[in-house]
C-alpha cells in the first residue's frame, strides 16, 4: 500500500495517575521523553505524510522533543477531553489532505509500539476493505463485574472480550464526522445528568476513536497486537517499559 497517511498523535494529557508534576508524555525512559521515543518510532512508518501532535494549550516541554524538528510533524492545541484532543487532530490533518486520506491515532503514552504490529493492522484494513481497524489484545484474565462497594457480582464472560490499543486507523473525514457527532451527544448526555435526567441506554464514554465509528453503526477489525504495547498509566508501567526498550536494544 503505497498512499500517503497521516498520523495523529494526542499528547495533551496530564496524566494524573502517574503524580508528579510533569505530564506523563515528557517523563524519561532510558535518557528520552515519552513522547520522543512514541515519534521517533512513528517517523518510521511507511508513506508517512505527516504527524500532527496535540498538545495542551500550557504546553512549555514541546521544544524539548528532538522529532519536533522533523518537517513531517506538526503541532495543533488540543482540548479538555482524549476525544476533544483528537478531533482538534484531524481538523487539522483535513486542512492539510482529502477526507479520504488514512489517518492513525496512537496514544503519546504508547512508547513501546513496534513498526510491525503497526504494518499488521494496516495490512489487515487495506485487504480486508474493512472502513478501519485498531491493535487489540484478546483478554487473558478472569473478569468480573463489580457492585458499588467493590464486592464481585458477577464473573463476565471473557471469551469475545479483547482490549483496545492504539494505532486506530480510519479515514480522515469519516473519523471526524464520527468523533464530532459523539463528542456532540456525550455533552448532550452530560446536560441531561445535570438535570437529572438519566439515560439506561447511554453509550460507553468516548475513550478511543472506534466507539465513535461503533455508535454510527460500523464494526472496525480487530486485529491483535503481538508485541508490547500498553500505554504507561501508573508509575510501576515506567519501570516495565524501561525493562522492555532495554531488551528491544541489546
Ligand atoms: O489519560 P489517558 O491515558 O487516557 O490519555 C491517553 C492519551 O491521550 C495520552 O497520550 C494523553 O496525552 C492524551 N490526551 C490528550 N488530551 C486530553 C487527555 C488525554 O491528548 N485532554
Amino acid at each position: 500500500m503505497n498512499e500517503q497517511r497521516w498520523i495523529v498523535v494526542p499528547a495533551a494529557g496530564i496524566g494524573e495517575r502517574m503524580g508528579g508534576h510533569t505530564p506523563k508524555q515528557y517523563m524519561m525512559l532510558g535518557g528520552s521523553s515519552i513522547l520522543q521515543i512514541t515519534l521517533s518510532q512513528l517517523l518510521q512508518v511507511p508513506n508517512v505524510e505527516g504527524i500532527v501532535v496535540v498538545l495542551s494549550a500550557d504546553d512549555s516541554l514541546w521544544p524539548t522533543v528532538n522529532a519536533g524538528n522533523d518537517r513531517r510533524v506538526h503541532t495543533t492545541i488540543g482540548g479538555q477531553t482524549r476525544a476533544e484532543s483528537v478531533s482538534a487532530g484531524l481538523t487539522f490533518v483535513l486542512s492539510q489532505c482529502n477526507p479520504d486520506t488514512w489517518v492513525f491515532v496512537h496514544d503519546a503514552a504508547r512508547p513501546l509500539i513496534q513498526l510491525s504490529d503497526v504494518q499488521r493492522l494496516s495490512d489487515a484494513v487495506y485487504n480486508s476493505g474493512a472502513m478501519g481497524g485498531i491493535l487489540a489484545t484478546p483478554v487473558q484474565d478472569t473478569l468480573k463485574q463489580a457492585s458499588e462497594y467493590y464486592g464481585i457480582e458477577r464473573t463476565v464472560n471473557r471469551a469475545e472480550l479483547w482490549q483496545a490499543q492504539t494505532p486506530q486507523l480510519f479515514r480522515a473525514g469519516e473519523l471526524a464526522n464520527a468523533m464530532n457527532k459523539a463528542i456532540e451527544e456525550d455533552k448532550k448526555t452530560a446536560e441531561a445528568l445535570d438535570h437529572q435526567i438519566s439515560n439506561d441506554n447511554q453509550p460507553a464514554p468516548l475513550t478511543d476513536e472506534a466507539s465513535a465509528m461503533e455508535r454510527q453503526g460500523h464494526e472496525p477489525l480487530l486485529v491483535e497486537a503481538l508485541q508490547p504495547n500498553f500505554k504507561i498509566t501508573r508509575p510501576v508501567d515506567l519501570t516495565i517499559a524501561n525493562a522492555l526498550l532495554g531488551a528491544q536494544r541489546s
